[in-house]
């Protein structure tokens, strides 16, 4: 195992400091050794240290505020503690506060060595884990959401913008695009995440009940309110309101709403007295507002307060090599979900998915898959496993990915390669062939995009 940690022992036993020392640097650990606790917080508070081990019982500071201040300024940092029989309860107590494991005077080397090796390794593969999803996150997504399309890594990148702002955004995409899951990252990643996400769906309220819902009641505000009731807006306060499907918000509420925005005061129904509040707007809708505008069913005023940050979420077949990964994604996830060791699909399979034209967008991909997963025989999905509605429908015209006006070249080819290969289900030769090159042309281009 690799041995590289830096370990501090604090005992004001000074044979003992030494002892434990000596037997963890013969095995490659790198220690230092201190008397009391006073010298040992002031390595801690300047030096990264991975393993405390201190005595549990010194003078003036003793191990369980060694214990505490280690944990406050770094929590990944381990604590092993040295107590006499008599202390056991109190080691004990330190190990509910976070530390490791306790060793029982006197010390036994072979004991001491493997506990630190055991505290060691577990702190090595809690790092890696922390930076393979780091990796991960900044490779494929933002927060769960998971993309790799040109169309995607601009969103994570508006994304990056407007989480730290507390602006209002409009999300627009079909079905399934994944709206509610960008609302929520908007909050889970800015500064209002420790207070509510409240969400708010305008199409599954009826008309009569959806201000009740937004704003709350007073008792007896209307027939069957039989209690006060706080609206959705006070739950929200000082964190995020999602509402949802907001083209289907009746007009009447829509004055309602524009009032609440521009004054930062709600009114429950049957009451005088407002209420002021802090919260942040994020709204979605699957209907193109603009038309709900010119055909008079949604406010123009209203539709400004909510575009001021509009995110457009493409569907999938406008962002296919998105396909590919979200594929591998769900395969993994939904694999160790069920249970079943699927390793993968097989490319004909994977192309068949590819050329389907996914009107249900990533939730409909994402159900395929696990029923593909759950009904799965074989180590990897196959055309069998299919459902017989895309299996059917595979063959459709696709229309493509869309590239924008002034969009360079350079980039064009890098989409065009990327989807192509994904489509021959990342056999080279074939994408060759398809796009009219040879391989070797194909190899320096994937090299020079970085698709390798
Ligand atoms: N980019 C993505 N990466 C991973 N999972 C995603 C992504 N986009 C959507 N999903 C998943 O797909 C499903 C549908 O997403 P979501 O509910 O956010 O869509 P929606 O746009 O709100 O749909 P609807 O308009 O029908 O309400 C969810 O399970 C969500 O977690
Ligand atoms: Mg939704």
């Amino acid at each position: 195992m690799i041995r590289e940690a830096n370990i501090l022992i604090i005992d004001d036993e000074k044979d003992q400091a030494e002892a434990i020392a000596e037997s963890l640097r013969n095995i490659g650990y790198k220690c230092t050794t201190v008397m009391n606790g006073s010298e040992g917080l002031n390595i801690i508070r300047k030096d990264r240290i991975d393993v405390v081990i201190t005595d549990l019982i010194m003078h003036e500071i003793d191990g369980m505020e060694i214990l505490k201040e280690t944990k406050e300024k770094s929590p990944e940092s381990e604590v092993i503690l040295i107590t006499g029989y008599g202390t056991v309860e109190n080691a004990v107590t330190a190990m509910q506060k976070g530390a490791s494991t306790y060793l029982l005077k006197p010390i036994n080397i072979k004991q001491l060595r493997a506990v630190v090796d055991k505290v060691v390794e577990k702190q090595n593969l809690v790092r890696s884990n922390i930076e393979l999803h780091k990796q991960l996150e900044e490779k494929f997504g933002f927060a769960g959401i998971i993309g790799n399309s040109q169309q995607m890594h601009r969103i994570f990148n508006i994304l990056k913008q407007i989480s730290s702002t507390t602006a209002t955004v409009l999300i627009v995409g079909e079905s399934g695009t994944g709206k509610e899951l960008i609302a929520s990252a908007i909050h889970y990643n800015g500064s209002r995440k420790n207070n509510p996400f409240v969400a708010l769906n305008s199409a599954a309220i009826s008309e009569s009940l959806l201000e009740s819902e937004l704003f709350g009641h007073e008792k007896g505000a209307f027939t069957g309110a039989l209690y006060q009731r706080k609206g959705k807006f006070e739950y929200a306060n000082n964190g995020t309101l999602f509402l949802d499907e907001i083209g289907d918000m009746p007009l009447s509420t829509q004055v309602k709403l524009l009032r609440v925005i521009d004054d930062g005061r709600i009114t429950r129904v049957g009451s005088n007295e407002s209420i002021k509040i802090d919260v942040r707007i994020v709204a979605a809708t699957n209907k193109d507002l603009g038309e709900l505008v010119k055909d008079g069913i949604f406010r123009e005023d209203l539709y400004f307060r909510f575009n001021v940050i509009c995110l457009r979420l493409p569907p999938l077949r406008e962002r296919q090599d998105d396909i590919f990964l979200l594929t591998d994604v769900f395969i993994q996830e939904f694999s160790k979900k069920h249970s079943k060791n699927i390793k993968g699909i097989t490319p004909e399979t994977r192309k068949i998915l590819f050329r389907y034209s996914w009107p249900g967008n990533i939730r409909e991909l994402k159900n395929c898959i696990e029923s593909m997963i759950v009904i799965g025989q074989n180590d990897f999905l196959d055309i069998n496993d299919i459902p017989e509605h895309i299996y059917k429908n595979n063959k459709t015209a696709l229309p493509g990915p869309v590239f924008p006006v002034g969009l360079p070249l350079d980039e064009m080819e890098k989409e065009v390669i990327k989807n192509t290969l994904a489509y021959a289900g990342g056999n080279r030769g074939e994408t060759a062939k398809i796009l009219g090159i040879g391989e070797r042309t194909l190899y320096r281009k994937l090299d020079k995009y970085g698709l390798k």
